[in-house]
């Protein structure tokens, strides 16, 4: 099959390698001496962290050569017995690595249906940013109907997501973007208002929330986090998601203390992987919100699988919107 390795850490330009490799069998590191499913890859979701992986500076560190890619949508050709899905079906999953490849494969409990709503380009982007998003605002933001939420870099993969998925839940949300195109993308994504990160966004949000928002979803940390904190209101909660900002921000505790604010953490991937069961129910909320059309992920960038490298420079560049995504084979 073919597939792109990371086969050096210079950098997304130069990293990948365009291979031809066996296909991979179908066991998965998550699933133990299970099987897992096996899927014909028509669309892989490119991601941040494939970018830190060209440069050896993500956590999950595998030795060189493999191929990366986390997420993908395709049609399945094999599943074990008692998986959600069975052979044929089309489907999204998270795939930890080897998504850049015609055939990846993937634990059951991380492979969902795809809804006959969504092509395959959308299914790309499913699983690691509306997944996120869901634990994000609904477990560990405890985001109730009709509160307001902040959510930074809102026009990104995981922005564009807490938009919908917020949406869904009830709340109002309020964008915080960096550019016109971004601020179309954010709208485009439902987002109710949209404020611009080089502007007053701290006092504009407060405006606009009659006092402060009641959650803020942070995937830039940076110099935002400071005005993140001062831009919830009583019993408000900072999510801290990401930090493309490149700085990790630091909090001193009486500000929590005078304001009754939380910071609260958001680690999807390692909170997930050990609760087989947590993942179906939250696939099963995000269906709900699909065949509503609330979820519908923004898909920006496409590019054919061998010009990843393109689509890692655009993340890197921080000039990617929605979710970049690679043809993998013709829909
Ligand atoms: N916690 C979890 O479980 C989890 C799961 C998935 C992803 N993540 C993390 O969440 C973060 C966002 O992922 P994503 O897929 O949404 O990324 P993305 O699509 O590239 O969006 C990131 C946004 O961050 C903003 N940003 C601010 N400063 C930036 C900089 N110096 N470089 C790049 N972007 C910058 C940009 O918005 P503006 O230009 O509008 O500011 C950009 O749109 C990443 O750190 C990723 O690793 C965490």
């Amino acid at each position: 099959m073919r597939a792109l390795q990371i086969v050096d850490l210079t950098g997304p330009a130069e990293a990948l390698s365009l291979v031809d490799l066996p296909e991979p069998e179908p066991s998965h590191m998550l699933s133990g001496d299970r099987a897992a499913v096996l899927i014909d890859v028509h669309a892989a979701g490119v991601s941040f962290p494939e970018v830190l992986q060209t440069r050896g500076e993500y956590q999950f560190k595998p030795p060189l050569p493999f191929v990366p890619g986390s997420e993908v949508a395709g049609v399945v050709r094999s599943a074990p017995d008692g998986a959600a899905v069975k052979e044929g079906d089309r489907v999204a999953a998270c795939c930890m690595l080897g998504g850049f490849a015609e055939v990846a494969s993937a634990p059951d409990f991380l492979t969902f249906p795809l809804s006959d709503k969504l092509d395959y380009a959308q299914g790309a982007g499913l699983v690691l940013n509306y997944h996120t998003a869901w634990f994000s605002l609904a477990i560990r933001g405890r985001l109730a109907e009709g509160e307001t939420v902040l959510v930074h870099g809102a026009a990104g993969g995981v922005g564009t997501a807490s938009i919908q998925v917020a949406k869904g839940l009830g709340a109002r949300t309020i964008a915080v973007v960096s550019s016109d195109d971004k601020e179309a993308v954010a709208r485009d994504a439902g987002a109710d208002e949209v404020v611009r990160s080089d502007g007053p966004w701290k006092d504009e949000a407060k405006e606009l929330s009659g006092g402060g928002v009641d959650v803020v979803v942070d995937p830039v940390g940076g110099d935002r986090f400071l005005d993140s904190l001062r831009s919830l209101r009583e019993g408000g909660r900072l999510v801290v998601v990401g930090v493309t900002g490149g700085s990790i921000p630091e909090v001193k505790v009486n500000r929590l203390l005078l304001n009754n604010t939380e910071v609260v953490g958001a680690g999807w991937g390692a909170f997930v992987m050990s609760k087989p069961n947590l993942n179906q129910e939250i696939g099963e909320e995000l269906a709900r919100l699909i065949e509503q059309g609330i979820v519908r992920p923004i898909v920006g960038a496409r590019f054919p699988l061998e010009r990843a490298a393109e689509a890692l420079e655009l993340i890197d560049a921080r000039e990617a919107t929605g979710k970049v995504v690679l043809d993998v084979r013709d829909a």
